[in-house]
């Protein structure tokens, strides 16, 4: 009996290097490690297509190492069947992948130099444990988007710093690319067929995946879109640097969500709406029952009360009702919530029926927030008044914000802004509308948040509340500090940030003197 030894070892968290901001993108010639020492990114100048690109490089196999990566890749998939969704227990997976490799090489009565091995070992993990050809791409912190549009047409990312580039990442050959949305498929515990060809999905790590099976979908063949998860959400201190909204838009978010007012987020396809939702929900008080409901997680909180839930799909012919067997729908978990008695429910995107639920927890009393596809509160509004979600103006004027995205495409940088902050009021007596306040609007010559009328917000919780509205405005101000303070200081790190909330509920001017406000 040979005893194995396990050689190949690789970090799986992304590193983060620092990467120059470079204006002229002709000068850029970066090299950095995805999976070190075997995987890099290269992004420069293709002076020959005049474009910049990413390219990812691998190790290079030799043709006689190219057909023993073959014959134990196949004899792999004889032997083992690894499990996909058990991504937390890495290093084992890895040691009895080493294992049977080792074994299957004494049987081939394979000899090869450690380079090789190692070389051949890191083709088998991103080909078995990994993502296969895309494994480099989710080791690069920088890359949010990963897309690729079918067949014979290069993968492209959204990078972070350098925006979108062409990778040298193309699919020529059609069955690996619908073996590679199987996988897909299998890693999301979702499922695609002829019958079924759109999956969307979360990938262990929290990426987003969207993809088409079939070629009569999309007529380039198979096709996916993964949307990577940042592990860390971006954070109100985050959105303040990156110029999406002020620090005195959050103070008096973060009022409103203090006093539970209803929020959504609104904007069109990725706008920054969950983003932005993620990102306020730091001040969700931190002893607070919270309970959040998603088809596909984005979500993360770093309440010690906090419930997650996703829903389930379902197969099998629908039932008279449109159910499949085992479906679980967004409003069967939001009637479900709503019994635990929360102090907020987080929906991640309404869409249909369970808005009428999720409206009535508003108007019960418990905070209610979620993303809404709309690119104006009229559209919203018209949404939700007209079939199939049909909610009455009464049950609608429960809702007390709106937070308007927008996504504008500036030659050629990605810019998110909030462009309105609208409070919707009770309706008057003469009108059948629910009338409405705009206190925040982004302007887009100075390219800053301004304040334009009165905040209603501050009445009505004075009314409900006895606090003055002096007080209220006095807390506006002191907050309004402690975030610009804290973007001041560049603090990024979710935990850092989301402590400094807590300590403000609990004891504020102890926090407020260490960061010298007062
Ligand atoms: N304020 C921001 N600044 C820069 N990038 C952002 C900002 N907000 C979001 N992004 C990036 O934009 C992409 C889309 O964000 P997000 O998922 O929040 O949008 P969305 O409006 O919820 O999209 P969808 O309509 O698909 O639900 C993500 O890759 C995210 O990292
Ligand atoms: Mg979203």
């Amino acid at each position: 009996m040979i005893k194995h030894r396990s050689i190949f070892k690789i970090d799986t968290r992304p590193e983060i290097v620092d990467l120059p901001s470079i204006k002229n993108r002709r000068k850029i010639d970066v090299r950095y490690p995805l999976i070190k020492p075997y995987a890099y990114a290269h992004i420069y100048w293709d002076e020959d297509n005049n474009e910049l690109v990413y390219h990812v490089e691998e190790p290079h196999l030799k043709t006689s190492e190219k057909e023993i990566l073959r014959l134990l890749l196949l004899a792999l998939e004889e032997m083992i069947n690894i499990s996909y969704s058990v991504a937390n227990k890495f290093n084992l997976i890895l040691n009895y992948l080493e294992k049977n490799v080792q074994a299957i090489l004494v049987e081939l009565g394979t000899k090869v130099s450690k380079e090789t091995y190692l070389k051949l070992m890191y083709y088998i993990f991103r080909n078995s444990i990994g993502l296969n050809r895309i494994e480099p791409l989710l080791h690069d912190y920088y890359i949010e988007d990963i897309e690729c549009n079918g067949l014979d047409s290069p993968l492209y990312i959204v990078h972070r710093k350098y925006e979108n580039l062409k990778t040298n990442i193309i699919y020529k050959d059609i069955q690996e690319l619908t073996d590679f949305v199987e996988k897909l498929a299998q890693k999301t515990g979702r499922y695609v067929s002829y019958a079924k060809p759109l999956l969307d999905g979360t990938l262990p790590d929290g990426s987003r995946v969207n993809a088409t099976y079939t070629q009569d979908v999309t007529t380039r063949g198979p096709t996916f879109t993964i949307r990577k998860f940042t592990k860390e959400p971006w954070t109100p201190v985050h959105l303040i640097l990156s110029k999406t909204a002020s620090a005195d838009i959050f103070a008096y978010i973060w009022i409103a969500i203090e006093h539970k007012r209803n929020f959504i987020v609104i904007g069109e396809t990725a706008s920054g709406k969950t983003t932005f939702l993620n990102s306020i929900l730091s001040f969700i008080p931190p002893e607070a029952r919270v309970c959040s409901i998603e088809d596909t997680r984005e979500l993360n909180l770093a309440h010690d009360n906090w419930m997650p839930s996703v829903t389930r799909t379902g197969y099998g012919i629908p039932n008279l009702m449109g159910k499949e067997y085992g479906e679980i729908t967004l409003f069967d978990l939001l009637k479900e919530s709503f019994r635990q008695n929360p102090d907020y429910v987080i929906v991640g995107e309404i869409r249909g029926k369970e808005a009428y639920v999720l409206f009535q927890g508003m108007a019960s009393g418990h905070a209610s927030f979620g993303t809404f596809h709309a690119g104006s509160v009229e559209t919203l509004m018209r949404r939700l008044e007209t079939p199939p979600i049909n909610l009455s103006p009464s049950l609608i004027e429960s809702l007390d914000i709106v937070c308007v995205m927008s996504h504008l495409k500036d030659s050629d940088k990605n810019i998110r802004r909030l462009k309105q902050l609208v409070e919707i009021q009770s309706k008057t007596q003469s009108s059948e509308k629910v009338q409405k306040n705009i206190p925040y609007e982004w302007d887009p010559v100075s390219d800053k948040i301004l304040q334009k009328t009165e905040l209603s917000l501050f009445s009505e919780i004075s009314k409900d509340s006895g606090i003055s509205i002096e007080e209220l405005k006095n807390e506006l101000s002191l907050r309004t500090k402690l975030l610009s303070q804290m973007a001041m200081m560049k603090m990024k790190d979710f935990k850092e940030i989301n402590e400094i909330i807590k300590e403000y509920y609990i004891d504020k001017e102890k926090v407020l003197s260490r960061l010298n406000l007062i």
